[in-house]
């Protein structure tokens, strides 16, 4: 069977789905790997390095590929080249691919999301949307760190004492965590805060203080945050607001799934802060944290710049490609028996990760969004009484009388 690692075609995209030193985990699987020409090239992963390695590196190897692994959707007038039946392996953000996967389904190509393997333990390891989290959480705390003109850390010197840096972190999923934990040994003074009860603690074990506002939690499902009222997120930014102004750096990462990014800090309290600060807004590409925020550049806002994330996995190449290449080896392992891609569908995994299989969206939510409720056959209507019919048994049909029984008689 043929695996297809393709060039990646999305604008400023750097990553590549599989890295040389982990081809030959899909030759051990019984998988000839093909390799499209460059496409590790941004990653400085060169087309000799795959063919080194044991792969075969070679134009048009759409049409002859079983699986094509990507970490952007192939886009349609590339998945219009494979043929009927074979898979598809990148992150596919459902909400906002419609037409792509309305295309998937007619072409008959069995397609798994990255982003919608299960969280469970088991899975942990097939866990990209983690991966890629923890190289943009350090990647904006060395952003912070290089924007800001001061030390990080405590310097207490011959000449003097420099203070280090304050640095507040909102949101402490994955990439907040590991903003905190940068932050930290670059020896900053850290504060975070996050919605959900669960991430104080977890925020404390990364030796940073967490911010407590004495607001209710807002605990969602499967461990993630539930979206604010506006009368909450209002309170939210009144009580962040001292802490924001203090701070030499703030970074936001926070995100609730399937919603835009939730406003936490508006242009005025941006303005509030000291000259020199910056931000860091992780959310700037999904609607921001930060208002004023844009994807991909640096503003100025008040005495502050703000800098917006914009794809920032891909601007550490190398090392999210290869988290991301390992997390498609054991989804891959996974789904490989003996020597052939054979995706079990009773297991949670496969089918919890499934967008489209056998010429239908199997991903429910995704299905009806795109094809709407399922028609339910209406319930035949009753017929109206005609004055022939048997006396009533109440005792038989104790519900929904369908006549006043005192006027029968
Ligand atoms: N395999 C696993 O079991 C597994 C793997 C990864 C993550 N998780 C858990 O999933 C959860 C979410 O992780 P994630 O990084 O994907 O989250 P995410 O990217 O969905 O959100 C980032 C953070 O933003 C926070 N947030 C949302 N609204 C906020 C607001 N108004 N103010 C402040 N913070 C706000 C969320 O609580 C979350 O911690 C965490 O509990 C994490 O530990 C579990």
């Amino acid at each position: 069977m043929k695996i297809a690692v393709a060039r990646e075609t999305r604008d400023g995209e750097t990553r590549v789905a599989m890295v040389p030193e982990l081809v030959g985990k899909l030759t051990d699987l019984g998988y000839e790997v093909l390799v499209e020409p460059g496409a590790g090239a941004r990653a400085e992963y060169d087309d000799e390095l795959y063919a080194e390695a044991g792969a075969t590196v070679t134009e048009d190897l759409l049409p002859d590929a079983d699986v094509v692994i990507s970490v952007n959707a192939l886009p349609g007038y590339r998945a219009r080249l494979l043929r009927d039946g074979a898979a598809v392996i990148s992150f596919l953000p459902v909400n906002s691919s419609h037409d792509l996967i309305t295309d998937l389904r007619d072409l008959g190509i069995t397609s798994f999301a990255m982003e919608l393997v299960p969280r469970i333990s088991r899975a942990q390891s097939m866990d990209a949307l983690s991966s890629q989290s923890l190289v943009s959480g350090y990647r904006c705390a060395i952003v912070a760190a290089g924007l800001l003109r001061r030390f990080f850390p405590l310097n207490m010197t011959a000449a003097g004492t420099v203070q280090a840096a304050q640095v507040v972190v909102l949101g402490a999923g994955v990439a907040g965590l590991q903003a905190i934990a940068t932050s930290k040994r670059l020896g900053a003074v850290v504060q975070a805060y996050d919605v959900r009860a669960a991430a104080a603690e977890e925020i404390r074990s990364m030796g940073a203080k967490s911010i407590d506002l004495e607001l209710e939690t807002l605990e969602g499902s499967g461990g993630y945050a539930r979206e604010m009222t506006e009368d909450r997120a209002a309170r939210q930014r009144e009580l962040l607001t001292p802490y924001i102004a203090n701070a030499d750096a703030l970074i936001t990462t926070a995100a609730v799934p399937g919603r835009q990014a939730p406003m936490l800090v508006t242009a005025e309290m941006v303005e509030q802060m000291k000259p020199g600060s910056v931000v860091v807004d992780l959310a700037a590409e999904s609607g921001g944290n930060v208002e004023g925020s844009v994807a991909g550049k640096v503003v100025r806002i008040g005495q502050a710049q703000v800098w917006g994330g914009d794809n920032v996995p891909a601007q550490m190449p190398g090392p999210a490609s290869k988290l991301y290449a390992q997390n498609v080896v054991s989804l891959l392992t996974l789904m490989t028996s003996e020597g052939e891609f054979a995706p079990d569908f009773d297991d949670e995994v496969v089918s919890g990760s499934a967008v489209t299989h056998g010429g239908r969206i199997v991903h429910e939510p995704t299905r009806e969004a795109i094809e709407g409720p399922i028609a339910v056959e209406p319930e035949a209507e009753p017929e109206p009484p005609t004055g022939d019919e048997q006396p009533f048994d109440s005792a038989q049909e104790p519900f929904d009388l369908p006549f006043d029984s005192e006027e029968q008689q």
